[in-house]
């Protein structure tokens, strides 16, 4: 066995230029861990990568995707926190082991390698293992990555959320369906928004948040937010809209309040003052780059201690018809929380 499926984007138009080929399976040197990856998890940014719209660095012919889990396979003669059969996850950024990732160009699956392949090499000491008795699939494992930890950083990575405050999502996607489930197992109020009454009540049924708001019929919807709060706004907005949606955020949020940016999935209609808007709710505006391994690792024991299921909701397999079909799905915007390829 020396021959791997790997797959590489060398047109960087389009996720239809994300194609497969035949490469060597890599060494490993005495640091690193050589992991076959189990399951690759979709996020936004891999669409948007895909055809040269991310607004980050990206290396020619990279391997798309962030977010893998996998077995190790083969452990390097200095690693010691992993050994050959451990489940694990492989962190966005590859060397940012605490606080604030001082090189943000660095996310897996752009300028570094990404997980779109049947096996991969990592520094040992950057991945989080997955406990033995998990009740977590592979799939589920890869959404820790960075939807994960994301989620994990917004609520956690500055003022931390406390049992009893409101989070306000916008959109029904991985992040917000995420960040959903961690807030509601934390004892959280939640508030989602989405076009769609359907996927509302579905997010409802499946997820049961506390309030849906469909931000179609309801353009105004921060006056709904008011609403739901009786005036207050809530303690936290996870912000996935960006230039588009941050005035309404700001609306939303309780007087010292806080708002993760995380996303840039609105286009702005006109830029809002946020100073002044920020300055009216003395709240704080916080751009969140994922997070570090240390996120990772409180994330895992949360999600391993409470048992907890990530929103996994659409899968496909390992190959170039399938491959295609997710990127395609995801990019339709039909597809609640998490779409995953299982590799192996
Ligand atoms: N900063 C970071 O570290 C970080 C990490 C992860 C993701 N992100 C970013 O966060 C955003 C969400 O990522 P994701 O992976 O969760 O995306 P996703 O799974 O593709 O979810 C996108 C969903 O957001 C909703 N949406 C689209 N346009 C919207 C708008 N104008 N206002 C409100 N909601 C809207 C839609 O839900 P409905 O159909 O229900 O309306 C859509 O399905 C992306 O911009 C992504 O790049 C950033």
């Amino acid at each position: 066995m020396s021959k791997q499926i790997v797959y590489r984007n060398s047109g960087n138009k389009s996720y239809k230029d994300i194609k497969s080929r035949e490469e060597p399976i890599p060494d490993i040197d005495g640091h690193e861990v050589l992991i076959k990856i189990k399951a690759v998890t979709l996020n936004y940014r891999d669409l948007v990568i895909a055809d040269g719209s991310y607004p980050g660095p990206v290396k020619a012919n990279y391997v798309p995707c962030s977010d893998g889990a996998g077995e190790v396979i083969k452990v390097g003669s200095s690693v010691q926190n992993v050994k050959v059969g451990d489940r694990v996850v492989i962190p966005f950024y590859p060397t940012n082991f605490y606080g604030v990732s001082k090189n943000v160009g660095n996310g897996t699956g752009a300028v570094v390698d990404g997980v779109l392949q049947q096996y991969k090499t990592v520094l040992g000491e950057s991945v989080v293992k997955i406990p033995d008795d998990t009740h977590l699939s592979y799939g589920e494992a890869a959404s820790l990555v960075c939807t994960g930890v994301t989620a994990w950083n917004s609520l956690y990575g500055a003022i931390r959320f406390t049992a009893g405050q409101s989070v306000l999502l916008l959109g029904t996607g991985g992040v917000s369906i995420t960040t959903l489930v961690l807030a509601r197992a934390a004892g959280a109020v939640t508030i989602i928004t989405s076009s769609s009454d359907e996927k509302l009540k579905y997010v409802k049924e499946k997820y049961g948040v506390d309030y849906t708001i469909n931000y179609k019929t309801h353009p105004d919807w921060e006056k709904e937010v008011l609403r739901l709060t009786k005036g207050e706004g809530v303690d936290f907005v996870i912000e996935n809209g960006g230039a588009g949606t941050i005035a309404k955020s700001i609306a939303s949020i309780k007087r010292g309040g806080q708002i993760a940016i995380v996303g840039f999935l609105a286009q702005p209609t006109e830029m809002p003052n946020v100073t002044s808007l920020v300055l009216s709710k003395s709240c704080s505006i916080r751009g969140i780059s994922v997070g570090s391994k240390q996120q990772m690792e409180e994330l895992v024991q949360f999600v391993h201690v409470k048992k907890l299921h990530m929103p996994v909701e659409k899968e496909f397999d390992f190959s170039d018809d399938q491959v295609q079909a997710a990127f395609q799905y995801l990019g339709s915007g039909a597809h609640v929380g998490k779409v995953i390829i299982n590799v192996d």
